[in-house]
């Protein structure tokens, strides 16, 4: 059976994989310049699964068509960066909008302003085209601080 990505998935897991590659170079330039840090605590990456994919056009009214998927929804590829320092979720943020074939389609800065219940995060929607093709990706970076708080709020949320 054909999922709700239809023939898609290569190109969503190339886009993951290009991503992750760009953050390691990016990751490698600031540990040059900072003699050898690398400012990465942890870097998680994923595809949402058939069944959240699912979830999530039901619950945003939509179809559950590959166009919903990969056209509507925009956090098909999910990445998130968790930072040791504050300045360096910036700096990878810029590295990250800059890529060649890379638009910033959305920025959320819930750094600068916190939602209501305290989640603090900025997150950005990527538009990627490679080859002709374009994919969207959410990009997340915090610090381990942000991330712990966030790991614990999402806990208490479902329990
Ligand atoms: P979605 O409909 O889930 O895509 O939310 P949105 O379109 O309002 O996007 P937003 O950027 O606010 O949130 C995207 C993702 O960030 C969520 O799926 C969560 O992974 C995370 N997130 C957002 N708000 C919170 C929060 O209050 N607590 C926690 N733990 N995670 C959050
Ligand atoms: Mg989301």
């Amino acid at each position: 059976m054909e999922g709700i990505y239809g023939n898609h998935r290569q190109e969503l897991e190339d886009t993951m994989q290009y991503l992750l590659e760009e953050i390691q170079k990016i990751r490698g330039r600031m540990a040059v310049e900072t003699g050898g840090e690398d400012p990465v605590e942890h870097c998680l990456a994923r595809i949402k699964s058939e069944e959240s994919m699912r979830e999530k056009c039901r619950r945003k009214g939509l179809p559950e068509t590959e166009k919903s998927a990969l056209e509507d929804i925009h956090d098909a590829i999910g990445v998130r960066i968790v930072c040791s320092f504050l300045s360096d979720v910036y700096t990878i943020r810029d590295g990250l909008a800059g890529l060649p074939g890379c638009e910033v389609t959305q920025e959320k800065d819930y750094i600068r302003h916190a939602k209501p219940n305290g989640y603090r995060s900025y997150h950005m929607i990527l538009m990627v085209t490679r080859n002709g093709k374009h994919c969207y990706a959410e990009i997340q970076l915090r610090t381990i601080s942000q991330d712990t708080w966030a790991a614990l709020e999402h806990r208490m949320k479902y329990k």
